[in-house]
């Protein structure tokens, strides 16, 4: 595979296709109305193939959880479900919106750091697959409502493992200074509150130690860790059978290489391998894995509008009508995404614009400095892999318009 990808985004007689068979030309008309998102099925399917192929070499007692906060449109969650995914989800909401699509209890896992008592109430009536636990009073809790219930939920004692991903700060998840996991140095209470609660079934432990991982040095070294922590609870627990490696393979942004990102993938589960490789000698091993953004960022691109190009004695600006309020990814980690022009023309120039929305922040925008083709007021421009939060982590700040959500099939 390759830049064949159904993903790829491409010019055919100058006009963006997307894969082999968008021609995105009629869905400029709609940005006008409202920026639009738009998403690839045949794209998220083409990316869940690769990952499951990936992970069968791995184990055939290996199961992926999509993390739905990744972009929980319930046509992309149908079709998740369709292609044998199981899901990840951090809210009571996220387990309805589950349930709705189509997913069975037992295909969720309950990860996050703040479930509050209505909502473990919940997972343990539906009986959903497991729950992350990530602190002891979460734990505590979580014993004191299953007794009262005198109902158990398997449960998966999440991690942190203080290791460097090397990924930005706002998304890094796995050192000390982070709120998430279980230090594993509190296993001696972790021990009792098992020991003394016998509505808690210890099923296993997971990890995941942030988003956006490049470099699989940190989430080795974190799984030799966690397989060290994994061992000395078996000889107490035999039955935990259960390894959540977590989420946060990578993809790239700053440029298209399905082929790199391929090899990315395959290096990412040889990690796993090659770390995990006793565990998995035992056909009772489960190992689990909860992706997001490498399943579904390279299918969304938005749609948005240029209302004016304002130039300035200092700069060009590309007032535009999606902003932060759609994207938020710019403002909030100075993220990198592709800006592309929905017909190319040979006579055009490139120039230098800051690409801005129409939010009363200076933290509103989309691109800065960038260089891209001459663009004029009422043309629309795709801003490129907003498949993974995206439109999940839009608002309506400024009472701005809802965006537009649109699948194509
Ligand atoms: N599992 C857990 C427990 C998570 O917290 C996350 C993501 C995932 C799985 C999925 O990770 P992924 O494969 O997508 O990296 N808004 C940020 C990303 C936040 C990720 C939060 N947790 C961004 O736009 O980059």
């Amino acid at each position: 595979m390759s830049q064949t990808s159904l993903n790829s985004l491409h010019y055919v007689d100058d006009i963006l296709y997307w894969g082999n068979r968008f021609d995105l030309s009629p869905y400029a008309s709609k940005a006008s109305e409202a920026p639009v998102f738009l998403y690839n099925l045949p794209g998220i399917k083409e990316r869940y193939q690769q990952m499951r192929q990936a992970w069968d070499k791995v184990s055939p007692n290996s199961k992926i959880f999509y993390a739905m906060k990744a972009n929980s449109h319930p046509e992309i969650l149908k079709l998740f479900k369709a292609s044998g995914s199981g899901i990840d989800v951090v809210s009571a909401g996220e387990i309805r919106r589950a349930i709705e699509c189509g997913f069975s209890s037992k295909e969720i896992i309950f990860s996050g750091v703040g479930k509050s008592k209505s909502e473990i109430e919940f997972a343990i009536d539906q009986q959903i697959y497991q729950i992350n636990v990530e602190s002891l009073p979460e734990l505590q809790r979580l014993a004191q409502i299953s007794a009262k219930k005198k109902k158990s939920i398997p449960v998966v004692l999440r991690v942190n493992p203080n290791v460097d991903v090397k990924t930005h700060p706002y998304i890094a998840t796995g050192l000390s200074e982070n709120k998430f996991g279980l230090e594993i140095s509190a296993w001696p209470e972790i021990r009792e509150i098992f020991k003394s609660n016998s509505s808690l079934s210890l099923a296993g432990i997971s990890l995941h130690l942030g988003s956006q991982m490049m470099d699989f040095s940190g989430l080795a070294q974190a799984l030799r860790l966690a397989k060290d922590f994994f061992l000395q609870i078996k000889k107490e627990f035999p039955e935990i059978r259960r390894f959540d490696v977590g989420g946060g393979l990578g993809v790239i942004y700053e440029r298209q290489d399905f082929s790199a990102e391929e090899k990315m993938l395959k290096d990412y589960v040889s990690v796993a391998q090659d770390e995990l490789r006793d565990l998995l000698k035992d056909p009772k091993f489960e190992i689990q894995s909860e992706p997001g953004r490498w399943l579904v960022a390279h299918s969304g691109i938005l749609l948005t509008e240029v209302q004016y190009v304002k130039e300035t004695p200092y700069k060009k600006f590309l007032i535009v009508n999606a902003g932060m309020h759609l994207l938020l990814r710019p403002a909030l980690y100075q993220s990198y995404h592709h800006i592309l022009p929905m017909k190319l023309y040979e006579q055009r120039k490139n120039q230098r614009y800051d690409v801005v929305g129409p939010i009363c922040e200076s933290s509103d925008f989309l691109a800065k400095n960038r260089e891209l083709t001459e663009s004029f007021q009422d043309e629309v421009l795709c801003i490129a892999d907003v498949g993974a939060y995206g439109a999940v982590m839009s608002s309506d700040y400024n009472l701005q318009t809802k965006p537009q959500e649109i699948c194509i099939y």
